[in-house]
C-alpha cells in the first residue's frame, strides 16, 4: 500500500458502533496516514474525545469555533489538508443536515466547504434506515458525489435485527485505501491464482505445500485497489475473500487449471501465483484407508497439468502472464529458465526459505526482455504493488 502520507478526516457522530472507529483510526495510523477526527456532541456520549486523540495524535475536533492555532480558520484550513472524509458511523441527523447544507458544528461546516472524496456510513434502527427522509438524503447525497457504503444486516444495538449495522472497520479500511489508490489498471481485467492445491490420496489424506495464499491474495487486493476487475481463483487457505473480487475456490491443480481455461479468453492478465502441486496420486480412495485392511508401500503419482503450458495452448496474442519461481538453489538462472520456457512475460523469482506461510518476501522481477530488479525484503501487499508497477510500465508503453 502506498498511502503513506495521505491525510483522512472521520466524522465520528453519536451511535454505539462509535467504539469501533478506534480500530480504524489504529489501522490508519499504523499505516501511516494523517488522521484528524471531527466529532458530533452525540458521540462524545459514546467515545470520550480523549481517546480519539491519542489514537491520532491530533486535536479532536467538535464546536465550529474550535482551533488547534489562531491563524486558522479550521473548518476551512482542513478542508485542504484532506484528501478524504468518512463519516462512520453516520446518523440520520448528520445524514440530514449533510444533504441539506447546515454547517451548525465542526463536521457539518466543514463538510460544506470540502470538495473531495467522501464516503459515508449510514448507521441506525433498521425502520429509520429504510424510511423515506432517510433513504432520500442519502439519494440526496449521492448526488453530491458522496460514495454511501451500505449498513449490513444483523442484531442491532437496540435488539431487533435489520439492515443497520455499521459495515466491518476491515472494509471500512479496504473502501478508503482503494478510494485513495490511483487507478492506473482501469478497464484491466486480472487473473490471479493463490495458495496451494490438494491432490487426495483419500478424502482425509492428501498432498500439498504450505503456501498460505497470502502473495495472490495481496496482488488480487492491490490489482482491485488499482481499478483492475480481478478474478481470483484460490486453492484453500485461511484468508477472507478479498473485497470486491470475483474468487472461485478450488482444490487440486485439475481443478485449478479447468477454472483458469474457463476464464482465461475474457481476461488481459494472468499472474499465476499459486503453488499449484506437480503431481497427483493416481488413484484417489473415495473412502478412508483404513490402515488395518490395506498395507500402503507407496503411492504411485503421475503429473498435474501444467497450467501455464495450458494457457499457452489457447492463448490470445496479448495475454501477459506472469509466473512465480519458488526455487532453493540457482534462483536466477533456473527463474529465467522457466520465464523462457514457459513463455512470460515476467517472472517473480523467490527463495522458498524466505517466501512460505511468511508476510514478508525478498523477491527478484525477471522480465522478457532481460530486464533484472532486486527488490530487498518488504511485506507481501508491497511486493504486489511492485509487481504491479511493473505490469502497469509494460502494458502501458
Ligand atoms: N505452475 C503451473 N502449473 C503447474 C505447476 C506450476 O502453472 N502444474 C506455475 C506456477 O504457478 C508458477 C510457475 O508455474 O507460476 C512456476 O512454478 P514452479 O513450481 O516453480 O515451477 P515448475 O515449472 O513446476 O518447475 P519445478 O517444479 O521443476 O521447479
Amino acid at each position: 500500500m502506498r498511502l503513506a502520507g495521505n491525510r483522512v478526516t472521520i466524522g465520528v457522530t453519536g451511535g454505539i458502533a462509535c467504539y469501533k472507529i478506534c480500530d480504524l483510526v489504529r489501522n490508519f495510523v499504523k499505516s501511516n496516514l494523517e488522521v484528524r477526527i471531527l466529532m458530533s456532541k452525540s458521540a462524545t456520549k459514546f467515545i470520550n474525545p480523549e481517546t480519539f486523540r491519542v489514537l491520532s495524535r491530533k486535536e479532536v475536533l467538535i464546536d465550529t469555533f474550535q482551533y488547534t492555532s489562531a491563524e486558522r480558520v479550521e473548518h476551512i484550513s482542513l478542508t485542504e489538508e484532506t484528501d478524504l472524509f468518512i463519516v462512520a458511523p453516520a446518523t440520520a441527523n448528520t445524514i440530514a443536515k449533510m444533504a441539506w447544507g447546515f454547517a451548525d458544528n465542526m463536521m457539518t461546516a466543514f463538510f460544506l466547504a470540502y470538495k473531495g472524496k467522501t464516503i459515508v456510513c449510514p448507521t441506525m434502527n433498521h425502520k429509520m434506515f429504510t424510511s423515506k427522509q432517510v433513504q432520500e438524503n442519502i439519494s440526496r447525497l449521492k448526488e453530491l458525489g458522496v460514495e454511501i457504503l451500505e449498513p449490513e444486516e444483523g442484531e442491532l444495538a437496540c435488539g431487533e435485527e435489520g439492515r443497520g449495522r455499521l459495515p466491518s472497520v476491515e472494509l471500512i479500511f479496504e473502501k478508503a485505501v482503494e478510494s485513495l489508490s490511483i487507478k492506473d489498471l482501469k478497464n484491466k481485467r486480472i487473473l490471479v491464482t493463490a495458495g496451494p492445491t490438494r491432490e487426495h490420496i483419500d478424502p482425509v489424506r492428501f498432498i500439498s505445500n504450505p503456501s498460505s495464499g497470502k502473495m495472490g491474495y495481496a496482488l488480487a487486493k492491490a490489482a482491485k485497489r488499482r481499478g483492475a476487475e480481478v478474478i481470483l481463483i484460490t486453492g484453500p487457505t485461511y484468508l477472507d475473500p478479498p473485497y470486491g473480487v470475483k474468487t472461485i475456490k478450488i482444490i487440486s491443480a485439475e481443478q485449478m487449471c479447468e477454472k483458469v481455461l474457463e476464464n482465461i479468453e475474457n481476461v488481459d492478465v494472468v499472474i499465476m501465483s499459486a503453488a499449484v502441486a506437480d503431481y497427483k496420486p493416481k488413484i484417489t480412495h473415495r473412502k478412508k484407508i483404513k490402515k488395518e485392511e490395506s498395507k500402503i508401500d507407496a503411492i504411485e503419482l503421475e503429473r498435474t497439468p501444467d497450467i501455464i503450458n495450458e494457457i499457452n495452448k489457447v492463448k490470445k496474442q496479448n495475454l501477459y502472464i506472469i509466473g512465480f519461481a519458488a526455487e532453493t538453489e540457482n534462483l536466477i538462472k533456473n527463474a529465467q529458465e522457466k520465464l523462457n520456457r514457459k513463455n512470460m512475460n515476467m517472472i517473480v523469482a523467490n527463495l522458498v526459505a524466505e517466501a512460505f506461510q511468511r508476510d514478508t518476501n525478498r523477491v527478484t522481477i525477471i522480465k522478457r526482455n532481460g530486464e533484472i530488479r532486486y527488490l530487498p525484503e518488504m511485506n507481501k501487499e508491497d511486493i504486489a504493488d511492485e509487481i504491479l508497477d511493473e505490469l502497469v510500465l509494460d502494458i502501458t508503453q
